[in-house]
């Protein structure tokens, strides 16, 4: 591995991968390839600029032809695909650019890794994916690698999808692949449009706070830097083929997570916990939502030696404590066309 092309490295998971491996694997060349959509923000990877085995190539994953070009000139040995639609409740209300990034993009670099690659010894194309291709759960059981697919949302079916080609790449191809399946992450960079972000902003700035039906949908919530671990893990240790499944074996009601949120915020920004619990506000549900999901991550452990190192309790304090010293970063990232689209999202949410 002496060249990875990363796609979506200003995003949230993509930024946090390139701050935990850029200054720690000088041999190594990261190329980060993105749109800079709503959700790519490069003050993300700012402090990556100057180094030698850094390099941004701004790229729609959509346009073919680009691909192609940015393959030819930096000739990656490894791909690790992050760039995505990612939002569940933005893929409901425009599911298109959901299906051509997530679908079509994927298409597109995994035909720039069968045609561009004359040999596959030494190659890798590593697929970062999601649990929710898996669709829900009951009260009872995990999801393994085995589970049959069941995407709910546009945006699970669009990652469903890109899944399927790259299984198909491989068996049909022989390109070397290897897929994780994750659970939801949380920490620094999070685009504040997902529940942890939302929560802790608008705990500080004492606004509402919006849960979802009657707040008792189930996520398995894993800190964003040991996702990157097992994604370095399987890239570097995993067989070519496999897919991954990667959770934190920490499942909470969202009513519980907010109500968590609420303390740890409280606790560090001297607020009155009481009169942040009062801001929760309980909204029209999602349509299609998923009740729970919870990952068997055994496959990755036993086989890989992956664990996570951090807790709910260390990795939320962790993340509310970078959202507090990092101001600059949410007026940065609120942009006109972030607020656009918060403004008409909520102004369809009824209470
Ligand atoms: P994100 O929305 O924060 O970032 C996505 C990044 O992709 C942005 O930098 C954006 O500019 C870029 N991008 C979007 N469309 C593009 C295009 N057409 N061409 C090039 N770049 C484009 O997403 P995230 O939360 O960092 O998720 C990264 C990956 O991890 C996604 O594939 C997602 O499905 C997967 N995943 C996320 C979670 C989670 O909890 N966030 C959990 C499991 C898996
Ligand atoms: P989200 O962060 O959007 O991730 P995902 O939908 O991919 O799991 O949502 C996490 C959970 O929180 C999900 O059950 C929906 C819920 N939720 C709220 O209750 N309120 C909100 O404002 C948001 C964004 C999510």
């Amino acid at each position: 591995m002496k060249k990875i092309l990363i796609t979506g490295g200003c995003g949230f998971i993509g930024a946090n991968f390139l701050n935990h491996f850029v200054p720690k694997m000088p041999n190594v060349t990261f190329v980060n390839v993105d749109k800079l959509t709503y959700a790519g923000n490069p003050l993300s990877v700012a402090s990556l600029e100057s180094r030698q085995n850094y390099h941004f190539e701004q790229v729609d994953i959509c346009d073919s032809d680009l691909v192609v070009a940015t393959f030819e000139k930096h000739q990656p040995d490894t791909v690790i695909h992050f760039a995505a639609e990612s939002h569940v409740d933005r893929s409901i209300h425009g599911p298109r650019d959901f299906v051509l990034t997530n679908v079509v993009g994927t298409l597109n670099l995994l035909d720039a890794c069968r045609t561009l690659w004359t040999d596959f010894a030494g190659k890798r194309f590593h697929h970062v994916s999601t649990d929710e291709v898996y669709g829900s759960l009951t009260d009872e059981g995990k999801f393994l690698e085995t589970t049959p697919y069941d995407p709910s949302s546009p945006y699970s079916a669009s990652k469903a999808g890109s899944d399927h080609l790259v299984r198909a790449w491989n068996r049909t191809y022989k390109l070397p692949v290897t897929i994780t399946n994750c659970s939801n992450n949380y920490g620094p960079y999070q685009f504040p449009e997902k529940l942890i972000p939302i929560m802790i902003i608008n705990i500080l700035e004492r606004k509402p706070l919006p849960v979802y039906g009657k707040g008792l949908n189930v996520r398995d919530w894993l800190y964003v830097t040991d996702h990157c671990d097992a994604i370095m893990t399987v890239v570097q240790n995993g067989a070519s083929g496999e897919t991954y499944n990667i959770g934190g074996n920490c499942e909470r009601a969202n009513i519980e997570v907010v109500q968590t949120i609420c303390d740890i915020v409280s606790e560090l920004a001297n607020l009155d916990k009481g009169e942040s619990r009062d801001l929760i506000t309980y909204v029209t549900d999602r349509p299609g939502h998923d009740f729970r999901y919870a990952i068997d991550a055994t496959k990755v452990k036993t086989e890989l030696g992956w664990s996570p190192k951090e807790t709910f309790e260390t990795g939320m304090k962790k993340t509310v404590q970078w959202y507090l010293d990092n101001t600059a970063w949410i007026d940065g990232v609120r942009s006109g066309k972030y607020r656009d689209w918060m403004d008409k999202n909520y102004s369809q949410r009824g209470k």
